[in-house]
């Protein structure tokens, strides 16, 4: 393994044209604007039309990831796609992918780990790496949460939205790229944010249809409070396993679930608003890609440059929680 490190090498990402706004919201359940605003952050989210499915997105992400590392497709060999949005039970999501990308020397899967799966597909991708299982990881985060949002329920249906985001991962010089990665879950809180029908437990019928047992039941006021505990714990986890402060961390990408979770975490961390990246006015909560979109969105802007220090952290239904700190 020696110091050899694992970076990103370029990133991607895109969401469906359509926008669901809070003014739309209102008109079709019991909320309001200022509620949504106050309690979330959220002003809009990007919803999927009919007939636009997870991997439409999760390709022209992982396009532009890959042409940005300037590879060619083929000399990807593994591609992770975290998601829990899938475009059908069989095959894999990945594969799917991989098939559209012609990235024909990979293996290809699924990471089921709702929020986390882009931290633990980074995590994952780094160990590879550095073991030298793989040269190059395309890891994605994609989803189309819309369609498994009951939009009777004002407690789920104003928070997510949907896109993909991507990044591929090389070897890079020791001192960059991925200098700590953890990955955690605990199954005894799964009942926090799960999806109940539709599975071998309870497999799709008209019943669970009409029951809505495929939709996301999430109890927000506990997960809230699992979400600043986690992440802040794992923040500080990664910084001391890389013997960085929160003071030297030059970006914060945390995932985007609650404006109000993520100023809790960068609270607790010390870490102010101007290195705190925030997007969830605008794209909600999207899951597995919530993270990789405001990644490529802060690598479009300029917002990280050589040498600064990069801390993502994630939770998410499982539960799961993450975190990984980069010197890009
Ligand atoms: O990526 C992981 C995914 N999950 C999350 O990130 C969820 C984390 N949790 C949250 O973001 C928050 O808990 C929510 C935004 C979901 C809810 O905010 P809250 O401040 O925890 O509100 P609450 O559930 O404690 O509800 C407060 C009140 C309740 O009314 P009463 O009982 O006080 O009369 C709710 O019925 O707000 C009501 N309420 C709403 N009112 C207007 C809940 N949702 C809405 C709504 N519009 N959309």
């Amino acid at each position: 393994m020696g110091n050899l490190h694992a970076g990103i090498l370029g990133t991607g990402h895109a969401y469906p044209a359509g926008i669901l706004t809070n003014a739309e919201l209102e008109k079709t359940v019991e909320t309001s604007d200022e509620w949504i605003t106050t309690r979330t952050g959220i002003k809009q989210r990007r919803k999927a039309a009919p007939g636009e499915y997870t991997s439409m997105f999760a390709v022209r992400a992982a396009r532009q990831a890959i042409e940005r590392a300037k590879l060619d497709p083929l000399e990807i060999d593994l591609l992770l796609c975290a998601t829990v949005t899938p475009d059908q039970i069989l095959p894999s999501t990945g594969c799917i992918i991989q098939a559209e990308l012609g990235a024909n020397k990979a293996a290809a899967m699924d990471i089921v780990a709702a929020c986390s799966g882009f931290l633990y597909g980074l995590t994952l991708a780094d160990s590879m790496i550095r073991t030298g299982q793989s040269r190059y990881v395309l890891v994605i985060g994609a989803e189309i949460l819309t369609q498994y949002v009951d939009y009777t329920d004002r407690g789920t249906c104003i928070l997510f939205g949907d896109g993909a985001g991507a990044a591929v991962l090389g070897p890079v010089e020791a001192d960059k790229g991925i200098l700590a990665a953890r990955i955690r879950s605990d199954g005894r809180y799964l009942e926090q944010l799960f999806s109940p029908g539709g599975g071998t437990r309870r497999p799709a019928s008209a019943a669970t249809l009409a029951a809505g047992d495929h939709y996301f039941k999430m109890r927000g006021n506990e997960l809230f409070k699992v979400a600043v505990r986690s992440m802040s714990e794992i923040s500080n986890e990664v910084l001391e396993e890389a013997g960085q402060k929160a003071e030297d961390i030059s970006l914060f990408i945390p995932h985007q679930a609650n404006q109000r979770i993520t100023d809790a975490v960068a609270s607790k961390l010390k870490v102010e608003e101007a290195r705190v990246y925030s997007n969830i006015a605008m794209h909600g909560n999207t899951s597995s890609a919530s993270i990789p979109i405001a990644l490529d969105e802060c690598v479009e802007a300029g917002r990280v440059k050589e040498g600064d220090l990069v801390l993502m952290a994630s939770f998410g239904g499982g539960v799961t929680w993450g975190g990984v700190l980069v010197r890009w």
